[in-house]
């Protein structure tokens, strides 16, 4: 069963009234002198909040059979906020038998995701690769109506839970041709990828809708251009394509090409958003994985990134260590790299002087700057904090969406206006750090910081 998010029906209290509890709130934390709402926010120390601060999602391929490991678990909960079913919604496991389909695995993980806050990927609809019995053996007509079938089937299923879905997976050839990769659903006729994207286009109008493939990292290589090709095409064409997966798995044989970067932005050049969809580097170089997220970063529609497993022992190539948690699910030198990295945002280009350092803190009445990042969310409300630099005594003036009410707050001292949906917090000695607790009422639009302003 799907867990759905409820509009929260109880009484409310008027915009004075609910003044006076977040005030008698506030004043209880404060007597305590300990900050005690549920859940404080964890943006700037997981992956997942610090790359929502940049506006991407960080994600992991996650296996429903390890849903029973805490360890594992509790990593997946506490850094990631976006999930791949790693095996799970593949054909064979989808539809075993021809017209007889098998969620249960699937929705396991989809539904812990999305009862999380997490955002689900979906991969993938149709694959030379992990196809059942039934469907190897197919050919011809036959085969391209039932991996259409296939694809409407499994994207209605999903309809409204999965945020994008790898629609196609690795249908080019490796190697120097630049040609289609051999299939029985290639022979079945050259626009089977163009069918299934208007097949999920028709099944999920609201998923974004993504061609995955590997060895298409290296802007050279005849597979990456091949690929390319196709997509400036179906964008020419009107065909049904929102984003291109990059895989991204990295060893000594397929290496982190220095011209990646270029890679990802003329792909979004094109009108796609791009993504890392299965992220792992042999040996887990802690240099190379900053230079993945810089790039992501540095690419606007550069949208996230997924690791391909969370710890080394989960991935399916479990030998080469290539991911960011050991085998105890400790942090890796990687990990720490691309937290830093996540967290120092965009690195300028080398053309532009760094910043000027020196005195940040603006006279009274000048600027400063508040930045808003998301924090832990529950069924029902959502933790925000609000990063001000550039000045120590301050002003910001937050606005939350009706029916949304703010419920409690921390590290500032509010007031109101009339409506009760605009939220004057000065600083109040507690440092440059101060949140708040939104009650969604349905609505769970990000709140909006409308200025920041030193005093
Ligand atoms: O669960 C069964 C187990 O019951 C059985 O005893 C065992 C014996 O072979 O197999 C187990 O299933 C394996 C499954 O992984 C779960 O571990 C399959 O054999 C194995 O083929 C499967 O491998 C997956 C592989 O795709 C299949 O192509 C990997 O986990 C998965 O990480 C990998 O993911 C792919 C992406 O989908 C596409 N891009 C490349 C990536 C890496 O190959």
């Amino acid at each position: 069963m799907i867990e759905r998010h409820h509009r929260d029906t109880r009484p409310r209290p008027s915009p004075r009234a609910r003044g006076a509890l977040v005030l008698t709130a506030v004043g209880l934390l404060a007597a305590a002198g300990a900050m005690v709402v549920p859940g404080s926010a964890n943006a700037g120390t997981t992956l997942g909040a610090s790359a929502a601060e940049r506006g991407r999602y960080f994600g992991a391929a996650v296996a429903a059979n390890k849903l029973g490991d805490s360890t594992y678990v509790t990593i997946l909960n506490r850094e990631f906020n976006s999930v791949t079913p790693e095996n799970e919604m593949k054909i064979d496991a989808t539809e075993p038998q021809q017209g007889v389909f098998t969620f249960a695995n699937a929705d396991r993980i989809v539904n812990h995701a999305r009862s999380r806050g997490m955002s689900v990927r979906g991969h993938t609809l149709a694959w030379h690769s992990q196809q059942p019995g039934w469907m190897q053996n197919m050919s011809g007509s036959a085969l391209r109506q039932a991996m259409l079938n296939h694809v409407t089937q499994v994207a209605a299923h999903y309809r409204g839970q999965v945020v994008a879905w790898d629609v196609v997976n690795e249908a080019f050839a490796d190697g120097g041709s630049g040609a289609r990769r051999d299939s029985n659903l290639q022979r079945t006729g050259n626009d089977w990828i163009e069918a299934a994207f208007r097949a999920a286009r028709a099944a999920d109008p609201g998923a974004k809708l993504c061609y995955n493939d590997y060895n298409t990292d290296d802007w050279t290589h005849a597979k990456t251009q091949a690929v390319y090709a196709m997509v400036r095409d179906f964008k020419q064409r009107g065909v049904p394509i929102d984003c291109v997966g990059f895989q991204s798995h990295f060893n000594s044989g397929s290496p982190y090409p220095g011209n990646y970067r270029t890679t990802l932005s003329s792909f979004a050049a094109l009108g796609v958003d791009v993504q890392i969809t299965e992220l792992d580097i042999a040996g887990a170089s802690p240099t190379t994985y900053r230079n993945v997220v810089n790039d992501c970063l540095a690419v606007s529609r550069c949208t996230g990134i997924t690791v391909w497993g969370i710890r080394d022992s989960d991935s399916w190539r479990a030998s080469d260590t290539p991911l960011l948690f050991d085998n105890g699910g400790n942090r890796k030198p990687a990990y720490d790299a691309v937290l830093a990295a996540l967290n120092n945002g965009t690195p300028p280009p080398t053309s532009t002087p760094p910043p000027t350092t020196g005195p940040t803190t603006p006279p009274p009445g000048g600027s400063c700057t508040a930045t808003l990042r998301d924090g832990t969310r529950w069924g029902d409300r959502f933790n925000s904090e609000v990063v001000v630099n550039g000045a120590t005594s301050w002003t910001v003036v937050v606005a939350v969406t009706p029916p949304q009410k703010i419920s409690a707050t921390w590290n500032g001292s509010p007031s109101w206006d009339t409506s009760g949906n605009v939220m004057t917090m000065r600083s109040n000695g507690s440092g440059n750090v101060f949140g708040f607790t939104t009650m969604a009422n349905g609505n769970w639009t990000r709140p909006q910081v409308r200025s920041c302003t030193a005093s």
